[in-house]
């Protein structure tokens, strides 16, 4: 087989993290017999600042006969994230309908957690990521005055809520049979009981999964308390988003959180990133973990049908991480990025 994957390393340790994920994907598809052919692209802050935007006028034209785009991290000191944000991720992610973003979370073997005892942690966050809280609807009047009014405006849709909510309960009957609903429907009176509602009404079509819903600034706590309780969990865009820097959090951090930005119908090319950011603190020193960046890759390799690739790259990475020797500073190690890769490859090859 032979894909085609748009590159996107974007800024900071994209332009890292992504080069050695790469050399990776090679090794697993030299043992598993398959090709990827990579077609990079600058899109980035540093193209914004020559250019004035993200990408070219044409830039999701472009991607679109991809088999799938990976891409590192986008964001630069000087350049206001809503730049980077609205510029390019959220454009590729509505253009493509990639409508969920998943981002597991599981404790690998050798990673410490920050809790003293966390039990078994593997569950999944599924986040809506079309719609929502992320809305350019709104806008401000009597700019510099008192009377400043600001609006922003939510947007839930019902084929929007029900396509994601569906994706979850799929997903946890194919796995331990859980599913979590993120509400906050006390406060947000309009939007959010349209959400619980329509996770009654569609949960009725699944009798075995075990339903429940929690309130968002509940459901951060037992994250933190009992994140063992978790098998799948769905959530709004901003809910999604930020549950998915706190799940990380209690499994070992951003070095390790994969992510994928998924069009379940395969229509369009569908993107796969880490959850970090371009970490522009690190950046340029080859220190920065490149295992959420691999995990990522794996991500891709099932989405493309290549699971025991996948598998493979999951025990390297786990192999690494169970030995504990070979590890970044952010694991408590003082491996390097080229070290670690090296490393992965090694494991790739022996297995
Ligand atoms: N998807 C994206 O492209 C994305 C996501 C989040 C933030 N950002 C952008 O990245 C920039 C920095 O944002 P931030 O500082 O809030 O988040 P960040 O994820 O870049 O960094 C947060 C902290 O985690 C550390 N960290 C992150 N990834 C790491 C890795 N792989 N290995 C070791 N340590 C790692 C960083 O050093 C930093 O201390 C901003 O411009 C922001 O907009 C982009």
């Amino acid at each position: 087989m032979h894909y085609r994957i748009a590159v996107i390393p974007g800024d900071g340790i994209g332009k890292e993290v992504i080069p050695a994920s790469l050399k990776v994907l090679d090794a697993v598809g030299r043992k598993c017999g398959f090709e990827l052919a990579y077609v990079p692209f600058d899109y980035s802050c540093e193209y914004y600042k020559a250019t004035g935007s993200m990408m070219p006028k044409d830039g999701i034209e472009r991607l679109s006969d991809s088999d799938a785009i990976f891409l590192g991290a986008v964001g630069y000191p000087g350049v206001p994230d809503h730049i980077s944000l609205w510029g390019l991720l959220i454009p590729i992610r509505r253009s493509f309908q990639q409508y969920v973003n998943i981002r597991p979370v599981r404790l690998l073997k050798g990673v410490e957690s920050p809790l003293r005892n966390p039990g078994i942690i593997d569950f999944m966050i599924v986040r809506e990521n079309n719609e929502g809280e992320y809305s350019n609807v709104g806008g401000i009047i009597h700019q510099g005055t008192p009377y400043e009014t600001v609006i922003q405006e939510s947007v839930f849709t019902r084929m929007g809520v029900d396509r994601v909510m569906n994706y979850a309960f799929e997903l946890a009957s194919k796995r331990k049979g859980k599913l979590a609903s993120a509400t906050k429907s006390n406060g947000i009176i309009h939007t959010m009981t349209f959400w619980d509602n329509r996770f009654e009404e569609l949960g009725k079509k699944y009798p075995n999964i075990e339903q429940s819903k929690y309130h968002i600034d509940i459901l951060c706590a037992q994250f933190v308390q009992h994140p063992d309780w978790f098998d799948v969990v769905v959530a709004s865009n901003l809910f999604g988003d930020i549950l998915s820097d706190l799940g990380p959090a209690v499994v070992g951090g951003l070095g390790i959180a994969p992510g994928a930005n998924i069009n379940p119908e395969k229509a369009f090319p569908s993107m796969f990133e880490p959850v970090h950011g371009s970490a522009p603190d690190i950046a340029g020193k080859n220190i920065a973990n490149p295992m959420a960046s691999f995990w990522t890759a794996a991500m891709m390799l099932e989405h493309l049908g290549e699971d025991h690739a996948a598998e493979i790259l999951m025990l390297a990475i786990e192999g690494v991480t169970g030995q504990r020797k070979i590890l970044t500073r952010d694991l408590g190690g003082t491996a390097t990025t080229t070290e670690v890769t090296e490393e992965i490859i090694r494991q790739i090859e022996q297995l």
